[in-house]
């Protein structure tokens, strides 16, 4: 790994190196399960496709380069990512999160992890006070989203690393909305991100994977050995998918959003909506905090109609931009948090963080800007 690269430049050249027999500028897909030993007791480097891949490992060499950190690992999914971080605690710990978290985080958290012993609660962490009153003895990480997933409240992401490193807490940021490209918490002193890789990694709405990356190696170790133990890996076409992807994250990511703030200005103005969260809009109360740990604004816009019950007749109405269950690709998608992404959170816990049913979220992607806004305008007068 070269020093001091821009992560344009890790970007673009995600995997260029990894092929040692013939300089394949693009990574070679290796299908192979298994790996001849060259005698016994010695192989070269790989003998189990679950263990290690040639393909696998240089998705997994750049995204550690591009979130700065010692360690990636790579997954099936981001959810098997946050599932294998979770083999570092055990029954009895406690972890606390972010109060507005994405719902299948939620789920595997309440309704898989809870009975085997861990304990969750959920806070507000874009206020450190707050966050440290919330902290018990058996509190082992604190499990951070921001922007948060999908009311964009963000996180004080360097209070949080002084605790964690005040109180021996491990600090977890899931980096999905942002990307390394406009946020890198292992800089400020987190100790480690995930990712769901279906999102900006990729790119291209075609892969489900996941990252986990550390700052410390020995943690990076037993991530890669619950890795290895659970065998919730990427397939080697999806590692190539993943590299592929992250070879344009830069140019990607900027257009993406660029066209989310203007759109962004677009809808906080339109008289049929409420509220717009976006942290680049100057009444986003948390704004000054987020400039101050990211780079960019990125490009998830959530909102909500006046109207709730004008909202299915809104989506129906759209037809540039999808209704789909995801984000950060380079297709604009559309969701209803409430009955979709977050339909596992009961709805009073969440009307307690104040995600409604007229609220939607908008992921903008990269097509022309004047097509999108002229999609949400004539959906808006069709309601
Ligand atoms: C913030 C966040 N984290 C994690 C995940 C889970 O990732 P995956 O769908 O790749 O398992 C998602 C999926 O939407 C997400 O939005």
């Amino acid at each position: 790994m070269k020093k001091n690269r821009k992560i344009e430049t890790i970007a673009a050249q995600a995997g260029v190196g990894a092929d040692k027999a013939y300089g394949a500028v693009s990574v070679p897909i290796y299908t192979a399960a298994i790996y001849r030993y060259e005698r016994f007791g010695k192989n070269r480097g790989f003998d189990y496709s679950r263990g290690e891949n040639p393909t696998r490992q240089a998705a997994e060499i750049a995204l550690a380069e591009l979130e700065g950190g010692s360690r990636a690992v790579a997954f099936s999914s981001g959810m098997a990512a946050i599932s294998a971080l979770m083999t570092l605690f055990r029954a009895g710990d406690h972890i606390l999160c972010s109060d507005d978290l994405y719902g299948g985080t939620y789920r595997l958290f309440e309704k898989l992890l809870r009975p085997y012993g861990l304990s969750f609660d959920y806070a507000d962490m874009g206020d450190p006070a707050a966050v440290v009153k919330r902290i018990r003895k058996r509190t082992k990480a604190l499990f951070i989203e921001t922007p948060t997933n999908p009311l964009m409240k963000i996180a004080d992401l360097k209070g949080a690393a002084r605790i964690g490193r005040e109180k021996g807490i491990l600090t977890v940021v899931d980096n999905t909305f942002m990307s390394p490209l406009l946020q890198r918490p292992l800089d400020l002193g987190i100790d480690v991100v995930v990712h769901s890789a279906t999102k900006f990694l990729g790119g291209h709405n075609d892969l489900i994977g996941g990252a986990v990356v550390t700052a410390n190696a020995a943690v990076g170790e037993k991530i890669a050995f619950a890795q290895k133990a659970i065998g919730a890996i990427p397939s080697p076409f999806d590692a190539w998918l993943l590299l592929r992807g992250i070879k344009t994250l830069a140019v990607r990511v900027a257009r993406a959003q660029e066209n989310a703030g203007a759109l962004a200005k677009f809808l906080s103005g339109h008289p049929a909506v409420g509220k717009t969260f976006y942290p680049g809009l100057p009444d986003h109360p948390r704004r000054e905090l987020h400039f101050s740990q990211a780079s960019g604004a990125g490009s998830i816009i959530s909102f909500e109609l006046k109207r709730r019950k004008a909202v299915p007749a809104f989506l129906g109405a759209l037809k540039t931009i999808l209704l789909a269950e995801s984000l950060g690709g380079v297709e604009s998608l559309i969701t209803h948090p409430s009955t979709m992404t977050h339909a596992d959170i009961p709805l009073e816990e969440q009307a307690e963080v104040g995600l409604t049913p007229s609220l939607v979220r908008l992921s903008v992607g990269i097509e022309d800007r004047g097509e999108l806004q002229d999609d949400l305008s004539r959906a808006f007068r069709k309601t």
